[in-house]
């Protein structure tokens, strides 16, 4: 795999996430050897500032790298490798490229750089896996700061030994961010005439062109990115893969969230027994500064400070919920100009509205446990994780209906023998006032055991990698692999 992030070295959001515990699953040997792919896996990451390399069994590689912008047309590389859980990490350390503040940018504005930067990143893993002259059956690329590599494939490595017949399988995450490189910057990637046209090069698009299959993290939103609104631009491209573009629904690492197990709650609990989750309320109310035994709905929210992710319809809605005797706790990084909005209620509300603008793994588990609804009224998500740890911990989601929500969230009202949350359609802070009005109504009801079976069933679904996603990687690699061939 080649991507730009990996729990637990570098972290934005659910990237993140799911190339380190795909990887993990991927690399069980026994269902790997099931469809004949071979194992290990391999996953190549920037070697960013601010990651510590461990104190001992790290390998390095010297790579020399074809670099335009060098002055010798190439760069050293050092590639260094350690056995991370499951799969081995390899950090290609070039820190002209990396050696800075910030994964993409700081604040707000981007590194003017980036197509380069992640271009190295992908001709380092390539050079990489050439030098090593092992054939590899597939190279699976995440977003667009892996797709530079598609492109190199098809460039320079079409007749190679080792490169020349891999499977390039696609992951998209996120169709907001295609690594548009300007006509002026293109030279800075190192392609050959013939990719992109007068304006620049769009790395995304192309790779979609060019992968041997194409996914994003839902079926839902597989159908809905070939529409104009979801599809970001990438509709057209998208439709013309026909059947090579498909939806696979993210799992999570059920180990690493698991309320019977984490460190971070003030007691733990398990769908067989889940008394410690009130504990876990007070804790996190107390925590915030909030009255601890306030019955009133707790609404948490945590998430990438992203007008994808709908923080400003949270802030829309919070006056009428607050009036309505619910308490908002909110947990964000990323653009603090998407919670300003949010911190002016909250000066106004302090002991009913918390906003939270800092990365903290630990408060976000509290939040997941300590809350009684957790929202996310997103724009779009491809297929989103929070929705199910929420559930995973007992906490019904209220989601708008889209893309991976909509794969996972059974309105309870709609669907009361089902019903694991709540859900609605339209993009707007009153629909959200609603739903979550809904959920209200069922919570605050004096017979608990509607709420109750909600909360049940939601934790007792199977979110694992092994339920389901990681077959559904191996057919689409196993396809893409014969498709090459
Ligand atoms: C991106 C998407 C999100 C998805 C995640 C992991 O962050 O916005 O919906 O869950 O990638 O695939």
């Amino acid at each position: 795999m080649i991507a730009s992030e990996c729990e637990p070295w570098a972290k934005t959001g659910g990237l993140g996430d799911v190339v380190d515990a795909l990887a993990r699953a991927l690399g069980r040997a026994a269902a790997v050897d099931a469809v004949g792919v071979d194992g290990p896996v391999d996953v190549f990451l920037p070697r960013y500032r601010s990651i510590d390399l461990p104190g001992e069994g790290v390998d390095e590689r010297h790579v020399r790298v074809p670099d335009p912008v060098s002055p010798d047309g190439a760069t050293d590389a050092v590639v260094r490798s350690f056995a991370a859980d499951g799969y081995r990490l390899r950090l290609v350390d070039i820190p002209a490229a990396f050696d800075r503040d910030g994964y993409y940018g700081t604040g707000a504005v981007d590194h003017p750089d980036n197509g380069w930067r992640f271009a190295m990143l992908c001709r380092t893993a390539l050079e990489t896996i050439r030098q090593e002259g092992q054939p590899i059956d597939v190279v699976h690329v995440h977003d667009w700061q892996g797709a530079p590599a598609v492109l190199y494939r098809d460039a320079w490595y079409w007749g190679d030994f080792t490169l020349g017949r891999t499977a390039f399988v696609l992951t998209i995450h996120n169709p907001a961010f295609h690594g548009w490189t300007h006509a002026p910057d293109v030279w800075t990637l190192g392609l050959p005439g013939g990719f992109g046209d007068a304006y620049g090069v769009d790395l995304l698009r192309t790779a979609v062109e060019r992968a041997d299959v194409v996914n994003t993290v839902s079926p839902t939103f597989a159908r809905e990115a070939l529409t104009t609104e979801m599809g970001k631009g990438l509709e057209g491209v998208l439709a013309a893969r026909g059947d090579r573009f498909v939806g696979i629904l993210n799992g999570i690492d059920t180990a690493a969230w698991d309320p019977a197990t984490d460190a971070a709650l003030a007691a733990s609990y398990d769908a067989a027994d889940i008394s410690g989750k009130a504990a876990c309320r007070r804790a996190l109310l107390a925590e915030i500064g909030f009255d601890p035994d306030d019955p009133g709905p707790v609404l948490g929210v945590v998430g990438r400070l992203d007008p994808q992710k709908g923080f400003d319809l949270v802030a829309g809605a919070s006056r009428a919920l607050i009036a309505d005797g619910m308490r908002i706790v909110a947990l964000g990084t990323g653009d603090r100009l998407l919670l300003a909005d949010l911190a002016v209620i909250a000066t106004r509300s302090p002991t009913s509205l918390s906003v939270n603008d800092r990365f903290d793994r630990d408060l976000a588990r509290r939040i997941y446990a300590g809350a009684d609804l957790f929202l996310m009224p997103s724009r779009f998500e491809p297929c989103g994780q929070s929705q199910m740890i929420a559930m995973r911990y007992g906490t019904p989601p209220v989601v708008r209906k889209t893309g991976g929500l909509a794969d996972t969230v059974i309105d309870a009202d709609a669907d009361p023998g089902h019903g694991t949350g709540w859900a609605f359609e339209e993009t707007s802070a009153s629909a959200l006032a609603s739903a979550v009005g809904r959920a209200a109504e069922m919570f605050r009801a004096p017979d608990h055991a509607a709420w109750d079976a909600v909360v049940a069933r939601g934790m007792a679904q199977d979110w694992s990698w092994q339920a389901g996603p990681t077959d559904g990687y191996l057919r689409a690699y196993t396809r893409a692999v014969a498709s090459r061939r």
